[in-house]
């Protein structure tokens, strides 16, 4: 069929199965562009594998330390005339190429949160691996069954105890407006985000891996978190997303202890802002995003999420010695989102921007580059009008 991109809001209802191959391919010539991490991992599990920062950590360890990856995912299978998400064609085209290069790459297709798709992946691990090295724990995800009550928590990105009104930006139709958004109604509010975006459910994998015996001496486990301005405050590290950050970044100690007779150690990763479906739903977030690609492109310092795992794995994670952390016990590859200079130009222009405006002064054309790039859109060599199989297969997961 021929597939074109269908947007509604923040999302693109259609991905392209051979775009979503050449975002793949990029990430991997870029990961071995920056030749091979020493001492890297050997056998991983990425939960949340297929985009974003979960994809990136897949293909850094593959194609920086010939790592063989078992990757969890929830997503849509593709099936005749209808394309599936942009993350089964990501896995698909990952799996290829991994196998392509000799390396081993199987993949689960379910919820994360189920103690069901747990023993999926203890299973897989203990039949093919025995053990892995490193566990990636990158969901993003807006709801959760919790696998011990049946209660379904569902995840608000609200402030805490005020309005929050700020600049937002449309940034397909470049408009930029006014948005206020209403405080959490009760506690409830942030309980459930945190249920969703916490931490207990890496612990949930971390005790029920190590329980398996599949963890090998010396683990690693690490997450992913994020700070950002203190303009988005209100509605990120303040708001109700926050507190579930606040939940992940206290499990650290938590896992360290579990992992202390296997000599293992976690982490929490404080990453960059970056265009990536989970963070174009987040109201202000995508104008600070342009605002912040605009500054740090003509400061050569921009990073996409490849760029930004690429150096936590052979610059914090895997250098031989314990990666530097912050105040709070956190790995920062954010420094560079957080420079002064950066935030200090983000936030002049921050005031300016407006509608008239927009194109010139924030990097809004390579927000939207990014964002269709999430689902194999705008690549200049893949024909758009051209004819493609949309039923493409993850080979390891039987259809
Ligand atoms: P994403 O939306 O690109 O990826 C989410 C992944 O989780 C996908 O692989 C998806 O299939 C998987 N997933 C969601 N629900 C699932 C479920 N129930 N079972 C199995 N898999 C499931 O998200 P992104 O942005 O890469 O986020 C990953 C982590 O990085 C999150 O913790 C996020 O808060 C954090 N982060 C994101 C930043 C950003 O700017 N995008 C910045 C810093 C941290």
């Amino acid at each position: 069929m021929i597939i074109q991109p269908r947007v509604r809001g923040f999302i693109c209802l259609t991905s392209h199965p051979e775009g979503t191959a050449e975002h793949v391919k990029q990430q991997v010539a870029y990961v071995k562009s920056k030749g091979k991490i020493e001492n890297g991992p050997k056998k991983v599990l990425v939960i949340g594998a297929s985009t974003g920062f979960g994809l990136a950590s897949r293909i850094t360890a593959a194609f920086g330390s010939d790592a063989a990856t078992i990757g969890v995912f929830f997503e849509k299978p593709a099936a005749p005339g209808k394309p599936g998400t942009a993350g089964w064609y990501n896995s698909a085209a990952f799996e290829q190429q991994a196998t392509e290069a000799g390396l081993y790459a199987k993949s689960i297709n379910g919820d994360a949160f189920s103690d069901e798709v747990k023993k999926q992946a203890i299973a897989l691990i203990k039949q093919d691996l025995g053990q892995v090295d490193l566990v990636v724990y990158s969901l993003a995800s807006p709801r959760r069954t919790h696998p011990k009550t049946g209660v379904a928590h569902a995840s608000v990105l609200k402030p805490i105890s005020q309005p929050f009104t700020n600049k937002t930006v449309d940034f397909h139709a470049g408009v930029i407006s006014d948005i206020s958004i209403q405080p959490v109604e009760s506690e409830d509010d942030i309980d459930n985000t945190i249920a969703v975006m916490g931490g207990e459910d890496w612990k949930f994998w971390i005790e029920e891996l190590k329980a398996a015996n599949v963890l090998a001496d010396g683990v690693k486990t690490v997450a992913y978190s994020y700070i950002g301005p203190e303009l988005t405050y209100p509605i990120y590290r303040n708001g109700t997303i926050g507190k579930a950050k606040d939940d992940l970044e206290a499990t650290v100690p938590v896992l360290n202890d579990l992992l202390a007779d296997l000599n293992g150690v976690s982490y929490v990763s404080v990453n960059k802002a970056l265009v990536t479906q989970s963070s174009s739903a987040i109201p202000v977030v995508p104008l600070y995003i342009s605002l912040l690609y605009k500054v740090m492109k003509e400061k050569g310092i921009h990073e996409g999420t490849i760029e930004q795992i690429q150096r936590l794995f052979a610059e914090r994670l895997y250098t031989g010695a314990a990666p530097a952390l912050d105040d709070k016990g956190r790995i920062r590859v954010d420094d560079l989102e957080m420079r002064e200079d950066v935030q200090a130009e983000v936030a002049k222009l921050w005031e300016k921007a407006t509608t008239e405006n927009l194109e010139e002064i924030s990097d809004i054309a390579g927000y939207r580059d990014e964002f269709f790039h999430l689902f194999g859109f705008n690549f200049s060599n893949v024909d758009y009008e051209a004819d493609t199989n949309e039923v493409v297969e993850v080979p390891s997961i039987k259809g």
